[in-house]
């Protein structure tokens, strides 16, 4: 087959394939926001509380990054910040991640860590 014949149907199967991650993306952050509404927003609101620490622009900050929280020195001596496999970390097992720290809530799916990942992403 001539050159020009497959490139046009090589762009269009790449942008579909552009356009499938993208909606994947898009998707994991929805199914996210059921997984933080159900399991993480009564500690985390848009404000820190004596409950937990905002979680608006979570993603990438430092990990006991905000003045605002009272956070346990098991957090604070973390040090780094919040990677996504620090966030798959510590959702997966609080308790190891930082052991004598104050969250306990677990995500026990790697598929729902995912999402609610993608989801606090669009956190800002
Ligand atoms: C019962 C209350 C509670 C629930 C429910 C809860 N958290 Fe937390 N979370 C906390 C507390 C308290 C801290 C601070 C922990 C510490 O200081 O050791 C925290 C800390 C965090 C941090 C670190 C924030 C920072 O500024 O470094 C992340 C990320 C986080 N929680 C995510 C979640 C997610 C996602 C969920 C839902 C799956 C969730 N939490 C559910 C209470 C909660």
């Amino acid at each position: 087959m001539p050159a020009s014949k497959s490139l046009p149907a090589l762009v269009l199967s790449a942008s579909l394939l552009a356009a499938g991650v993208m909606s994947a993306t898009a998707a994991a952050a929805a199914d996210g926001a059921k997984v933080f509404n159900l399991q993480c927003r009564t500690c985390h609101a848009a404000k820190s509380s004596v409950a937990g620490p905002s979680l608006n622009g979570v993603a990438g900050r430092r990990i006991a990054g905000l003045s605002d929280f009272a956070y346990s020195s098991a957090l604070k001596s973390k040090g780094g910040s919040w990677t996504d496999a620090a966030l798959d970390a510590y959702l997966a097992a609080p308790a190891k991640f930082a052991p004598g720290g104050r969250m306990f809530n677990a995500v026990a799916a790697p598929g729902d860590r995912a999402a609610v990942i993608a989801y606090l992403k669009t956190l800002k």
